[in-house]
């Protein structure tokens, strides 16, 4: 599998933790981030795609020979050629109970609502934004002192619980031939 991110790469860090050399490449469009560090440290080949209009045409030129491509924290919207190349073997995960909270900040606007519990949800990838069909959730609590950042580590604790989980169950799907 492939794996996308634009962040710190906690999520992929889970994700290498379960599958290991079953990830055999790691793409962000940031220079920076520390996904990228942490794939090196992997030992695993990564590639950096800055933005722009063919973005999802670069990145599908490097995905020969990939089953599934999971994203990571990856703050982009997946468009053509890249979604109809892989349907139903794109995923991603998304720090709310969606539709709950879709798009930047999902904690932020947890708390922001006075929403009493918020989560993360697994889904496959379609061309709206975090509105793919669900794959797997987890609830957390969201606590009265609650900034966005303990919230935010609340979340991701499930976050890396229930994404192996999910992938775990599409690479079973993938082998029965659905
Ligand atoms: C995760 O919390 C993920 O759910 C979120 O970005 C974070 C990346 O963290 N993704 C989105 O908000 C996508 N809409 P990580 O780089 O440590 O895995």
């Amino acid at each position: 599998m492939a794996v996308l991110g634009s962040g710190t790469g906690s999520n992929f860090q889970a994700l290498y933790e379960e599958f290991g050399a079953g990830i055999v490449l790691v793409i962000s469009d940031r220079p920076g981030a520390g996904i990228l560090e942490k794939a090196k440290r992997a030992g695993i080949p990564t590639i950096v795609e800055k933005g722009g209009p063919d973005l999802c045409a670069r990145i599908l030129g490097h995905l020969e020979g990939i089953d599934l491509v999971c994203l990571a924290g990856f703050m982009r919207l997946v468009k053509e050629p890249l979604l109809s190349a892989f349907p139903r073997r794109i995923l991603n995960i998304h720090p709310s109970l969606l539709p709950k909270y879709p798009g930047l900040g999902a904690w932020v606007q947890a708390i922001e609502d006075g929403a009493g519990e918020s989560g993360c949800t697994v889904h496959y990838v379609d061309a709206g934004m975090d509105t793919g069909e669900l794959i797997l959730q987890a609830r957390v609590p969201v606590l009265r002192d609650d900034t966005p950042e303990t919230l935010h580590a609340r979340i991701q604790v499930e976050e890396h619980r229930i994404y192996p989980l999910a992938v775990k169950a599409c690479l079973a799907a993938i082998k029965d031939g659905e």
